[in-house]
């Protein structure tokens, strides 16, 4: 155990490099959400333009020397960049600017070690944060005052840092170790898992789109059945009862970060274990957020990285609430198959609808019928329109309107026997989950 949290309250200047390469441009917008989300409050945010990178500092003296200013004005703790720092710039900055200073990775990394919930997934953070600390520990901390943890130096471990390479050494190879048993152990579980047969769902997405909030309504939404393995092992998962399908498990993941620094890809694939071994994907997406197409593409990049990018995976456009006119609804492919659902995860709406084509795409039991649906059963016309599953509607002889439907059978036989309408087949004999 190296790290002890720090109890909150700090205060950062954050450095922006203005890259010109493409490739390497962050956004400035992303870099502040990332600050929030490690509990940082902002002091100052310095920007530099990209001309301006020299080897020594990263930065010109001349932009050293304003960091340094904000740094006295504002009393900030730690000065963060918005960038990949080599160990000794980070030192020569910390020598001059005598404060710590963190760089891109370490404030992921920090990230990281806050979230990480899984046993492995925190093994897995704490052996990057070990792995990137000592590259940078040639001459020790002694160029700044001994200092508690705080952003970059958290870890779920959480004891004094102690700087000792050899120390640090026998550590990294104890977790290495450890984190073979726990593979071992996880394996057991999965096969365990896939024994009885339930399905796994995997929240993905990127940071703040919602996925945290999405999880836990509808843990309280749909019928939540406790579950000793699942639900008592780990808070990021929580075993489900869906009608129509039956059980499935639930896991909720750490967020997408763009440009994820390489060496990290094995802590966040760690956190998102779960995942790639998911039956179906839900990809949340804020869909109010102008970033959104930009951010999509980031999670598609990410999952492909994990090797999870051909499981099947269902849209969840979340936020509706601030998007004027949008109601919750389901988007099919051609082939009537659900591929986008509109929800409000914070105001709980269409969550029915989310159910409801997790149902489809894991059940698979698909009719496609021409199915009169007499005027005085407006509600149930309006429920199959929401649910997305009317294809076309016309008039038989009779002059009663017909409704292309395209949708599971078990929920298209709830539905009518809920409404009271009549199916042209023989419905089964009632079973409990139609009383639902
Ligand atoms: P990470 O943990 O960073 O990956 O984020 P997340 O995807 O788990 O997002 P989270 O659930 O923490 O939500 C992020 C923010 O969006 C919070 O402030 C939520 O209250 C807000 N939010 C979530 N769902 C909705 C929604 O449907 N509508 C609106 N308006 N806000 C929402």
């Amino acid at each position: 155990m190296f790290f002890e949290r720090h109890e909150g309250g700090e205060r950062a200047v954050l450095v922006h490099p203005e890259c010109v390469d493409d490739q390497e441009r962050e956004d400035p917008g992303e870099f502040q959400e990332l600050v929030r989300s490690a509990n940082v409050e902002q002091a100052a945010f310095v920007v530099v333009p990209g001309a301006k990178i020299t080897p020594r500092y990263f930065v010109g003296v001349g932009k050293l020397e304003e960091i340094r200013q904000h740094v006295i004005a504002t009393g900030a703790d730690v000065v963060l960049f918005n960038h990949a720092l080599s160990p000794s710039q980070e030192r020569n900055l910390e020598a001059e600017l005598k404060c710590r200073v963190v760089d891109r990775t370490g404030l992921i990394l920090d990230i990281f070690a806050q979230r990480a919930r899984t046993h492995e997934g925190k093994l897995q953070v704490e052996l990057a944060q070990l792995e990137h600390v000592s590259t940078r520990l040639v001459r020790g901390w002694t160029h700044l005052e001994r200092q508690k943890g705080g952003v970059g130096l958290r870890g779920p471990g959480e004891t004094q840092l102690e700087t000792d390479r050899r120390l640090l050494r026998v550590r990294i190879k104890s977790i290495k170790s450890r984190l073979e048993k726990v593979k071992k152990q996880r394996d057991q579980t999965r096969r365990a898992r896939k024994r009885a047969d339930i399905p796994l769902v995997s929240l993905v997405g990127y940071t703040n789109a919602g996925k945290s909030t999405l999880f836990n309504i509808i843990t309280v939404s749909a019928v939540y059945a406790a579950d000793q393995l699942f639900a008592t092992l780990d808070p990021t998962l929580r075993r489900l009862q869906i009608s129509d399908l039956g059980p499935v498990i639930l896991a909720d993941t750490v967020g997408f970060i763009r440009h994820l620094p390489h060496k990290l890809v094995q802590a966040f694939r760690a956190t998102l274990e779960e995942s790639a071994n998911a039956d179906l994907l839900l990809h949340v997406i804020d869909c109010a957020d102008p970033e959104r197409m930009d951010n999509i593409i980031q999670v598609q990049e990410v999952l492909q990285e994990i090797e999870a990018h051909e499981l099947p995976r269902l849209d969840i456009y979340n936020k509706v609430d601030m998007l004027a006119g949008v109601k919750p609804r389901i988007d099919r492919d051609e082939n009537g198959r659900p591929i986008r659902v509109w929800i409000s995860a914070k105001n709980g709406d269409g969550l029915e609808l989310v159910q409801q084509a997790v149902a489809e795409i894991l059940g698979e039991d698909i009719v496609h019928e021409f199915l009169p649906v007499p005027h005085e059963k407006g509600r149930l016309r309006s429920r199959l329109y929401q649910m997305g599953v009317v294809q076309g509607e016309d008039f038989n002889e009779e002059g009663i309107p017909v409704l292309e439907v395209r949708m599971p059978r078990q929920a298209l036989e709830k539905i009518f026997l809920q409404e009271g309408a009549t199916l042209p087949w023989e419905l089964p004999d009632p079973e409990p989950w139609m009383n639902e």
